[in-house]
């Protein structure tokens, strides 16, 4: 890859969300909100923030409310602006900062990630891009994002750059795992990735995180790329395929990952965000202390 700047980032968004059923019936899984902002928001911020102008949403007919989200609410700032409500009409004008545009590309068929990300290929060409998977929400309180800390590298380095973080033995069958060439720092050259390896398979216990700055090769190869774990086309195979060709860097990302695909995870970005919240802190607090003692987890003072 060359150290061109990444402008352009993808967001798969067309899954179908069965974890979060009934909810996700209606409410597409993206949209669900930790406190205040939807999760794509948190995203969005991310990869606004490390650079990128241009974002390209992979979605499909149910995810309507994400295309919404993002278009501009012409009777709601009417009324916000008549009745004088700055503050609410300033959340929802800077939804995405000016100069920052929406692309909309339809996943016809839920094939797999490789597929969905193969999707933006006429909107992004032939420069490198990031790819940001929504469920995996990184919290770097008051410093850089993930991904402004992965194009960095990227632009140092000129290699495609993959967010990894530990994770138990057990779990290495849900994740991406790397195999590399040891550390310098918080990266590693990756000699090896596999899609969701058993324990006993697992070529280490370095886990693929959902950000990716990749190389446009990977395009090529997700074209050739034939259905592996799960029957799904995935990137991860790409990335495989990539390492023949071009370097490509797993990265330990600063920050807190929550698993917001998982309802324990959402529940643990919640309680973090609202932690960290002005508003919310001293409430939050006192009800969490209220309700543990209620319970008869801790003994009040
Ligand atoms: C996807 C990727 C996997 C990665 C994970 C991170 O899996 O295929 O390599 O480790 O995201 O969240 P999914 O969680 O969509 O099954």
């Amino acid at each position: 890859m060359n150290n061109r700047t990444v402008r352009k980032a993808v967001f798969p968004v067309a899954g179908l969300g069965t974890r979060f059923l009934p909810a996700t019936k209606t409410v597409p899984k993206e949209m669900l909100p930790i406190v205040d902002r939807p999760l794509i928001q948190y995203a969005v911020d991310e990869a606004i923030q490390a650079g990128c102008d241009t974002l390209v949403f992979v979605t499909n007919r149910y995810k309507h409310a994400v295309a919404d989200y993002f278009d501009k609410a012409y009777e709601l700032e009417q009324k916000l602006e008549r009745s004088g409500k700055q503050e609410q009409l300033d959340l929802v004008r800077h939804v995405l900062p000016e100069g920052v545009r929406a692309v909309f590309v339809t996943q016809a068929e839920a094939l797999g990630l490789g597929h969905a990300v193969l999707c933006a290929k006429p909107v992004v060409g032939d420069e490198p891009f990031a790819v940001l998977l929504p469920d995996d929400l990184i919290w770097n309180r008051g410093g850089d994002g993930a991904l402004k800390q992965m194009t960095d590298l990227a632009a140092s380095s000129g290699a495609s750059v993959i967010a990894t973080q530990e994770v138990p033995r057990e779990q290495t069958g849900s994740y991406g795992i790397v195999a590399t060439e040891g550390f310098s720092g918080r990266s590693g050259r990756i000699t090896g990735i596999v899609e969701k390896p058993s324990p006993e398979e697992a070529p280490s216990t370095l886990a693929v995180v959902g950000r990716y700055v990749l190389s446009p090769r990977v395009f090529d190869l997700l074209e050739a790329t034939r259905p592996g774990a799960g029957g799904e086309i995935q990137l991860t195979d790409a990335i495989s395929a990539l390492l023949a060709e071009e370097t490509a860097l797993a990265y330990r990302f600063k920050g807190t990952r929550f698993d917001c695909g998982t309802h324990i995870g959402l529940i643990e970005a919640t309680i973090r965000y609202a932690l960290d919240n002005e508003k919310l802190s001293e409430p939050a607090r006192r009800m969490m202390t209220d309700a543990l003692v209620e319970m008869g987890v801790i003994d009040s003072e």
